[in-house]
């Protein structure tokens, strides 16, 4: 399975000088945004993964994350030159996609919970249709909503609706069949301008191969759209590495626990670093 990431687009709820530094380059906590959607896709054993975003940030990932032959990865680029939309990514990555089944993380969404490599691994698995997560939240109209009878069948999705008819908002991460691209080309623009992911997920709705996970409670998917959540994401993963020493998203550790480098690669990496995050690579080496 291939694996896209989504990093453009603007954070104007955010601050200011959106359009000059990417929103997704932003440290939560210790480390870049970019890292926690990175990690995911990798927990999920994908190892060929497209970052798109703007021409103005392609070089800053770039810079950053190099083509992830240190991580055992093949990462490439592609620009998006404007918002045009979430399923616009399948468009985009057509050629890079050629043909697999396909994950599309968004670079702004954050997962951490027990169990998630599992949950992953078998979202991962799908070689027809579609999977997608359901997670409770306060503040449903902010997002994509799934609605369920009383059996969990899902009964439609909703691109934030004014009156939601569930409280499940539909987090930024979607598994996908090779149907994917044909599938996004036959959208049209909804009413924002935008080729909506939810109605790439309505026409597996349709065709009756759509999945639907619930992340269930105490799970965290956090949200980093406004300058309060960025804040309570930070202090979120602070707390947990502090009490655990386990470390959230650290690539380099997930690369190498997935084989993907061996333990010297995984020195030389911790090494490079003159932080606390450098630190406890090197001391993984130990260990692993
Ligand atoms: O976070 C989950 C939600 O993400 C879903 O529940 C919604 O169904 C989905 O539409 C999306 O809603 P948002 O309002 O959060 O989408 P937003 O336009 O803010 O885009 C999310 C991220 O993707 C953001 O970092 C910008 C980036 N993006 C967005 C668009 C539209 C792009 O890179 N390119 C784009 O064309």
């Amino acid at each position: 399975m291939k694996g896209i990431i989504l990093a453009g687009g603007t954070a104007s709820r955010l601050f200011p000088a959106t359009t000059v530094v990417s929103k997704q380059l932003l440290p939560i906590y210790d480390k870049p945004m970019i890292y926690y959607p990175l990690s995911t896709l990798m927990l999920s054993g994908i190892r060929e993964v497209l970052l798109i975003s703007t021409p103005t940030h392609i070089p800053l990932f770039q810079e950053l994350l190099g083509d992830g032959a240190h991580l055992g990865m093949s990462i490439s680029y592609q620009i998006q030159e404007q918002p045009k939309g979430l399923a616009e990514a399948f468009i985009l990555g057509k050629e890079f996609i050629n043909n697999d089944p396909c994950a599309l993380v968004l670079g702004d969404n954050i997962f951490f919970g027990h169990g998630f490599s599992n949950i992953l691994k078998d979202m991962s698995s799908v070689t027809e249709g579609a999977k997608i997560f359901g997670y409770y939240v306060s503040n449903p109209q902010e997002y994509g909503v799934v609605e369920f009878d009383k059996d969990y069948n899902v009964l439609s999705l909703e691109e934030k609706p004014q009156t939601p008819k569930s409280n499940y908002a539909i987090p930024g991460l979607y598994f996908y069949d090779n149907t994917v691209v044909d599938r996004a080309l036959s959208l049209t623009p909804s009413l924002r301008g935008e080729l909506e992911i939810t109605d790439l997920n309505n026409t597996y709705l349709q065709d009756k191969s759509l999945k639907v996970s619930l992340l269930g409670r105490g799970f965290a998917w956090l949200d980093t759209g406004t300058p309060d959540f960025l804040l309570e994401a930070s202090s979120f993963v602070r707390t947990i590495q502090h009490r655990q020493n386990h470390y959230i998203a650290c690539i380099e550790e997930i690369a190498a626990r997935n084989k993907w480098i061996t333990s010297e690669q995984l020195h030389k990496l911790g090494s490079a670093y003159k932080t606390e995050y450098g630190q406890y690579i090197i001391e993984l080496c130990e260990e692993i």
